[in-house]
């Protein structure tokens, strides 16, 4: 039981509101470079960066440039840098045997991550849509996605991308299995110290529109993601979720998206308090950084704000298209 707080006027809560000192402190969470991880999208080719057009201010950049951008975010003390491939159309297909190519795009780009800046964490996508003719995160047969097909080719790919030198593996599918499933295959490899963060609370949403054009996706995509993602009017179901996805292994989970979902995110950290993440996804960055440059909102202190917004509801760290600048503020 709390005591009964004072009254009026013993009690003023502006007291602690007058200065920015004791602002400062009466402040309950801090937000720091070290609670954010960059997601990057890499492609083809040199000297490339490409912007995306629903995406302001985020470009698609070649390995090389990549490889430049994760010395820029180590260097503003930035711990992780997460990579999501365009692949050319022409090397997706209805099996998905692109995903554990062990030179595709994303595993040459980790290689060249780790070997050019070891200290940044590299954290990897592992779901089969940018690789999948249907556009789908699993494999489609007569129009209906197979989970425990999915979850094998899904163990393919997370073994690649472990040998590649991926320090978290970022299982994004929403299929049942798969975390038990690439855990017991990391450990049997000898990939004991591989993390996983699961996307385990991923949403349908409306919000990934500008990331599947990121990847190319939206143009594959036929029909909707209802039978795999979550329907956004669940709760208990997300707690459900994270408790499978930690007793099979899982070393981080995420709650995604992430602004229309902080009640999840401090259930999740309350229910488990184990190392819990958001995704500020595509949709969310493009609505702020769109109305900043329609001089509709002040972008910088909207990003700020909504950031903080993830450490209040818990949350240990945030996924954001916005992690360089929200860095370099930061740093002042
Ligand atoms: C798919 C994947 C998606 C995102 C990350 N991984 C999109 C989807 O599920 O369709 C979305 C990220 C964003 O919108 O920023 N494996």
């Amino acid at each position: 039981m709390r005591p009964r707080i004072a009254d009026y006027p013993a009690l003023r809560f502006r007291r602690l509101r007058r200065t920015p000192a004791l602002r400062a402190l009466a402040q309950e969470v801090v937000l720091s470079p070290g609670d954010l991880i960059w997601p990057v999208f890499i492609r083809d080719g040199k000297g490339m960066e490409e912007p995306v057009a629903s995406m302001p201010g985020v470009n698609r950049l070649s390995v090389d440039l990549v490889v430049k951008a994760a010395e820029r975010a180590a260097a503003l003390g930035i711990p992780a840098i997460c990579l999501f491939p365009y692949t050319d159309p022409g090397l997706k297909t209805e099996g998905c045997e692109e995903a554990w190519n062990p030179d595709n795009l994303a595993n040459r780009a980790i290689r060249a991550i780790k070997a050019a800046v070891p200290e940044i964490a590299v954290m990897t996508d592992v779901a089969l849509d940018p690789y999948n003719a249907n556009g789908h995160d699993g494999i489609v047969r007569d129009g209906v996605i197979l989970n425990d097909e999915t979850v094998e080719a899904l163990v393919r790919m997370a073994l690649v991308q472990a040998e590649a030198g991926a320090d978290i593996l970022g299982p994004s599918d929403m299929m049942d299995g798969r975390i038990g499933a690439i855990r017991g295959a990391l450990e049997a490899a000898g990939h004991k110290d591989v993390a996983i963060m699961s996307y385990a609370a991923k949403y349908a949403s409306a919000f990934y529109g500008p990331f599947r054009d990121a990847v190319g996706a939206s143009g594959a995509l036929k029909g909707d993601k209802k039978t795999y993602q979550m329907n956004p009017a669940n709760s208990d179901e997300a707690l459900r979720l994270v408790e499978r996805d930690l007793s099979e292994g899982a070393d981080m989970v995420m709650v995604k998206p992430g602004m229309p979902y902080l009640d999840i995110c401090r259930r999740v950290k309350d229910t488990f308090g184990a190392p819990t993440f958001a995704y500020q996804v595509s949709g969310e960055y493009a609505m702020i950084r769109g109305a900043a440059l329609n001089g509709w909102i002040d972008g910088e202190k909207a990003m700020m704000e909504s950031l903080l917004g993830f450490k209040r509801a818990g949350c240990d760290g945030i996924l954001t298209y916005f992690a360089p600048e929200a860095a370099r503020l930061l740093r002042g």
